[in-house]
C-alpha cells in the first residue's frame, strides 16, 4: 500500500508530516512518487491566510480527479485547514474520506483503518503529541523537536489558536530524551518548535517543570548536538533568562526569528500583540548587546485594518532600525472567527500591494547590507548536501541561519570552515578552507 503526502504551511506542519510518514511506514506503507500511483492521498494543510486555503484547494481538486478515475483511492485531509472546516468538510467535499485536525496526527493509523467502514473525522486538541511518534526525517543531520503545541495568545488577525487549541507543553525529560536519541542517530542540529516557545512549561505541573531557558540549556548540553535553534518566540515573553541562555550556550545559534508584525505601536495595540514599538526595539538592543553577531529575522503584516500611511512608515523605519537579516512579509488576510475579521478590512488591495512592494525593497536592501558583513570572513558551516543551483558545489548554513553555496569536499552533516567570498540579500557563496579553487592537476612522476 502506498501513500502520497503533500504538506502546506509552517515548520510545525513539516514536523507533523515527518511523523505522519514515520507512522504510516511503521504500519507497512511506502511512499508513492505521484498522487496517481497512491492508494492514500494525504494532505497536511494550512489556513493561516486566504492564499493558503486557495493553494490547498487547487491540490484538493487534483485529488478529486484521481478519486474519479480510481474510486478506491482514499483521500485524507489533516492539519489546520481541516480543523477550520470540520463542520463542512464532508458535506462540501464528499470525496474526502478522512479529515483530522493537527491534534490528531497520532491517530492517523487508526483513522486509515476505520475509513474502510465509514468516513471519519477527528478534531480534538488533547491527543498524544506528534513529537512522540516515529519520524521519517528528510534531513539526516537536522531535526525538528516539538516542545509545545497550541497557542494561548489572542493576536487579533490569527487563526492558529482556534485551529491548534490551547498551549500544551511536552515534559522536559521527554524533550531531552528525544534530543539524546536524535544525537545518537547522528543528528547535529535541532530546532525546537512551538507556536510560542517562550511560554513553554507554564502549563506543566510544578514538579518536573522547566522554563524555556532551562530547556534550551538542557538541550544544548546533550552530547553530539552542535547547534540548537528554536522558533518562534513571542517578543512579549522573551525574558532575560532566555537571552542569557542564548549568550552562554555555545551550541545555541546566533539567530532569532522575532516576529514584529508592525512597527506602529497603534497597530500593534489593535493587533493585541501586548508590546509596542519601543519595547520591541529595547528587546532587540538587549539581544544584540548580549549576543555578538546575532542575526535577526521577522514577520511583518501589511494592511491590517486601520493601518495608515503613517503607521506603515513606522514599519519601514522599524526594518531600518532593527537591521533585519531577513523578513517574511504578508498582506493582511481576514480569517474567519478572528477578532480582526469583525473589523472593516479598509486598506484597499492596491494600497496593500503598493505598500508591500516598498517594504520588500527595504527588507532586501537591509538584508543585503547585513549579509555583506560575512564577506571576507571565515565561518562555520553545517553541510546540508549539494547546492540546489550547481550540484558540483555544496550547500550549508551558517550559525546565523544564512544559506551558503560553496566549493568544498565534505559530506552532509560535517561542520566545516568556509571562506565567504560573495553575498546577495538571501545567500552567501564561498570556498571551504583548504580546498583549492580548481581541482589540482596530478603531475606524473
Ligand atoms: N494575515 C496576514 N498574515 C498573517 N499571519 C498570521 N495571520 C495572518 C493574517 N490573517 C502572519 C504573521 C505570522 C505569520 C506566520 O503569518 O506574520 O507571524
Ligand atoms: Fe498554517 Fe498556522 Fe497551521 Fe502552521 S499553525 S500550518 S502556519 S495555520
Amino acid at each position: 500500500m502506498r501513500y502520497h503526502l503533500t504538506t502546506f504551511g509552517c515548520q510545525m506542519n513539516e514536523h507533523d508530516s515527518e511523523r505522519m510518514k514515520g507512522l504510516l511506514e511503521s504500519l507497512g506503507w511506502s511512499e508513492a512518487p505521484r498522487r496517481d500511483d497512491a492508494d492514500l492521498i494525504l494532505f497536511n494543510t494550512c489556513t493561516i491566510r486566504g492564499s493558503a486555503d486557495e493553494r490547498f484547494l487547487g491540490n484538493l481538486g487534483d485529488a478529486k480527479r484521481v478519486k474519479r478515475e480510481r474510486p478506491e483511492t482514499v483521500v485524507a485531509v489533516g492539519g489546520c485547514w481541516a480543523q477550520s472546516q470540520k463542520e463542512l468538510v464532508f458535506r462540501e467535499f464528499p470525496f474526502v474520506d478522512i479529515a483530522f485536525g493537527p491534534g490528531e496526527v497520532a491517530r492517523l493509523g487508526e483513522l486509515v483503518a476505520r475509513e474502510r467502514i465509514e468516513a471519519v473525522g477527528a478534531f480534538s486538541f488533547d491527543g498524544a503529541f506528534s513529537g512522540g511518534l516515529p519520524a521519517k526525517r528528510e534531513r539526516p543531520h537536522q531535526a525538528w523537536v516539538q516542545i509545545s503545541v497550541g497557542c494561548n495568545c489572542v493576536c487579533a488577525y490569527c487563526i492558529v489558536p482556534s485551529v491548534r487549541g490551547r498551549e500544551r507543553s511536552r515534559p522536559p525529560a521527554e524533550v531531552v530524551g528525544e534530543v539524546e536519541a536524535l544525537a545518537a542517530d547522528g543528528v547535529r542540529e535541532v530546532t525546537l518548535l512551538g507556536q510560542n516557545v517562550n511560554s513553554y512549561g507554564r502549563d506543566l505541573p510544578r514538579e518536573g517543570r522547566a522554563t524555556f531557558a532551562e530547556l534550551l540549556r538542557a538541550v544544548a548540553a546533550v552530547d553530539g548536538i552542535a547547534r540548537v535553534r528554536y522558533t518562534s518566540p513571542h517578543p512579549k515573553d522573551m525574558r532575560a533568562d532566555v537571552v542569557a541562555a542564548m549568550a552562554e550556550c555555545p551550541e545555541v545559534c546566533e539567530h532569532v526569528h522575532l516576529p514584529a508584525q508592525s512597527g506602529s505601536t497603534r497597530v500593534l495595540r489593535a493587533m493585541r500583540r501586548t508590546y509596542g514599538r519601543e519595547r520591541y526595539l529595547g528587546l532587540v538592543d538587549r539581544l544584540r548587546a548580549a549576543i555578538p553577531d546575532l542575526s535577526i529575522t521577522t514577520d511583518l503584516i501589511v494592511g491590517f485594518p486601520g493601518e495608515t500611511e503613517e503607521d506603515f512608515a513606522q514599519t519601514l523605519s522599524l526594518v531600518e532600525e532593527c537591521g533585519y537579516d531577513g523578513a517574511y512579509t504578508f498582506l493582511y488576510s481576514p480569517r474567519p472567527g478572528t477578532e480582526a475579521a469583525a473589523l472593516d478590512d479598509d486598506v484597499p488591495a492596491e494600497v496593500k500591494r503598493e505598500r508591500i512592494q516598498r517594504l520588500v525593497e527595504v527588507v532586501q536592501r537591509t538584508a543585503a547590507a547585513r549579509a555583506r558583513r560575512f564577506v571576507g570572513t571565515r565561518r562555520e558551516v553545517l553541510v546540508e548536501g549539494p547546492s540546489r543551483t550547481d550540484p558540483a558545489r555544496l550547500r550549508g548554513r551558517l550559525r546565523q541561519n544564512i544559506t551558503v553555496n560553496f566549493t568544498g569536499d565534505a559530506p552532509p552533516g560535517a561542520l566545516v570552515e568556509v571562506e565567504i567570498e560573495g553575498s546577495t540579500s538571501t545567500t552567501l557563496s564561498g570556498r571551504q578552507a583548504g580546498v583549492p579553487a580548481k581541482p589540482e592537476v596530478a603531475v606524473p612522476a
